[in-house]
């Protein structure tokens, strides 16, 4: 096997394999390696994947349990985690297995191994066996993803003091699951546990849920999963667990200081965000840049200070997502080769998989706000939308923000059902500088969500008409 390649990705998941796959249509040699066993990163073996397996199982066995009778079906259900957990895992081994033949198909030979800078252009393998593999490319991207963060004197044990990978693989249903952080994790996965019979209580240390979204939007959302049977403690942090009789006695307080509580809890989850993973890489013997937050520092082509030395994904600023990380491979990949390469970082959608599902793009009203940048706002409920009624999910709405003066689209922030299928419509209109009239026009079929999206296109102009 040849040990010189064009290009040598660290790191399998979205941002590495894609990379790699990319690289392969070019024409350019690479080797993609990754330490974990199998390929798909953070992404595929312990993030998005299983967390949405998980989250679609649980939503219908919920449905089933409650929704099914206003539909006139009549069913006992009762839940079979283990097959839940068994059929997560199936998806999740049958996607890895395909990363594998992607990387394959792209001529890119996967490598199963801990990776380390040694010098330009050159990288040594630990390999499974302990022996030691050395390598060498004209360019090395870094992609080696992120980690959970630490909640400071807090230990993960994965069984009663979870990250989200404990999260996502517990044996029993906890009867109360304490979630700590208010964020995309804390809410997707106490979602699936409180579907699944969990009491979840939720404690944020800012005054609000999903930090960064659009507050309207945000505060519905909190409404709503409160009417679910969540129990939030905002403007609030943890000082402290204790493990006491098989259960967890949690000691919180008020952010600001002041008297504190203790709650009871069977399983804790700490998601108080994710830091990037560049540990034991060799990037400060190879005297590549970070910044304070532990980022591998890249200018606008995810080129590092270090000639040769590229960094994508979530090891480098930006938004933490599987689609970001993807894009930025297929710009690196391309810059590589020598041709344009470019993310729209203002047309990047983010979604959190609840039920409702919240998804946004651009900017927030706060955003335009803060910017003093004058805009025109247009929305629709879901309660007026007729596929809505249909199918009993009314909770939500979309607002759509566009300039005041030229009415480009700007942001948009939906709360609803399928909102995540439905930003996509958005997404496309920004990234070719479309105006909210041009959404406004464009026929929509009927009877689908997506008139939702129209109708709030059509506020922006005050002609919403099915309102
Ligand atoms: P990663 O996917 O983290 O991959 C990096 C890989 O590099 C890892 O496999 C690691 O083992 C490997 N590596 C690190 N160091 C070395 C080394 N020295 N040698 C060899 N290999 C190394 N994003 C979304 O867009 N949608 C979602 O629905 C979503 N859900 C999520 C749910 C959860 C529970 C979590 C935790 C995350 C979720 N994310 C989601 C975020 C998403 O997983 C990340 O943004 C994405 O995986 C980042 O891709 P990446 O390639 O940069 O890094
Ligand atoms: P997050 O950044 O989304 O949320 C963390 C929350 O914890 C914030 O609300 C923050 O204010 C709060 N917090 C921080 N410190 C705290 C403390 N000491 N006590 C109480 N609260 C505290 O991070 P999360 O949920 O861990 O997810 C990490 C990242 O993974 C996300 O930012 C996202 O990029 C990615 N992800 C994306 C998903 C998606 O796209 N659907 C799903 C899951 C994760």
């Amino acid at each position: 096997m040849a040990d010189s390649f064009d290009a040598i990705v660290i790191g399998g998941g979205p941002g590495g394999y894609n990379a790699a796959i990319r690289l392969g249509q070019l024409g350019l040699s690479s080797a993609c390696i990754d330490k974990r066993g199998s390929f798909g990163g953070t992404c595929l073996n312990v993030g998005c994947i299983p967390s949405k397996a998980l989250l679609h199982a649980s939503e219908r066995f919920h449905e089933a349990q409650h929704d099914f009778a206003k539909l006139g079906i009549k069913a006992k259900v009762d839940l079979d985690l283990p097959a839940m957990m068994a059929q997560k895992s199936k998806v999740v081994g049958e996607l890895t297995k395909g990363v594998e033949f992607l990387l394959k198909k792209a001529k890119s030979e996967a490598i199963v191994g801990e990776a380390k800078i040694t010098g330009p252009g050159k990288v040594e393998v630990k390999l499974a066996d302990g022996k030691t593999r050395s390598l060498t490319a004209k360019h090395i991207i870094i992609a080696t993803g992120s980690d959970v963060a630490p909640l400071p004197g807090v230990t993960v044990d994965e069984k009663q003091i979870v990250s989200s990978t404990g999260a996502i693989a517990l044996s029993s249903v906890p009867k109360k699951l304490l979630v700590v952080g208010a964020g995309v994790i804390g809410l997707e996965l106490g979602s699936v546990w409180a579907r699944l019979g969990a009491e979840v209580t939720v404690v944020e240390f800012l005054d609000r849920v999903t930090p960064g979204i659009d507050l309207e939007v945000s505060k519905a959302f909190q409404r709503v999963l409160t009417k679910q049977g969540f129990t939030f403690h905002l403007s609030t942090k943890v000082t402290g667990v204790e493990k006491k009789g098989g259960g967890l006695k949690v000691s919180v307080e008020p952010a600001a200081g002041g008297e504190g509580q203790v709650l009871d809890a069977d399983v804790m989850l700490v998601a108080i965000g994710r830091i990037p993973y560049t540990a034991n890489l060799g990037l400060q013997e190879a005297g590549v840049a970070l910044d304070k937050r532990g980022r591998v520092v890249t200018d606008h082509h995810y080129r590092t200070n270090v000639p040769g030395i590229y960094a994508i994904g979530d090891c480098r600023e930006g938004p933490m997502l599987a689609h970001k990380a993807e894009d930025e491979a297929v710009a690196c990949a391309d810059l590589i080769a020598g041709k344009a390469g470019h993310v729209n970082y203002d047309a990047i959608p983010s979604v959190v998989y609840t039920f409702p599902e919240v998804a946004t793009v651009g900017k927030s009203e706060e955003e335009l706000k803060a910017a003093g940048i004058a805009y025109k706002v247009g929305k629709f409920p879901f309660t007026a939308n007729a596929r809505a009624k249909t199918i009993m999910a009314t909770d939500g709405m979309v607002k759509i923000l566009a300039d005041a003066k030229t009415d480009k689209v700007l942001g948009c922030a939906i709360i609803g059902p399928e909102a995540g299928n439905l930003i996509a419509e958005v997404v496309l209109a920004m990234e070719f500088g479309a105006s909210s009239e041009d959404i406004a026009r464009t026929c929509h079929s009927h009877p689908t969500l997506s008139e939702a999206v129209r109708q709030a296109a059509m506020g922006v102009e005050g002609w919403t008409m099915q309102m």
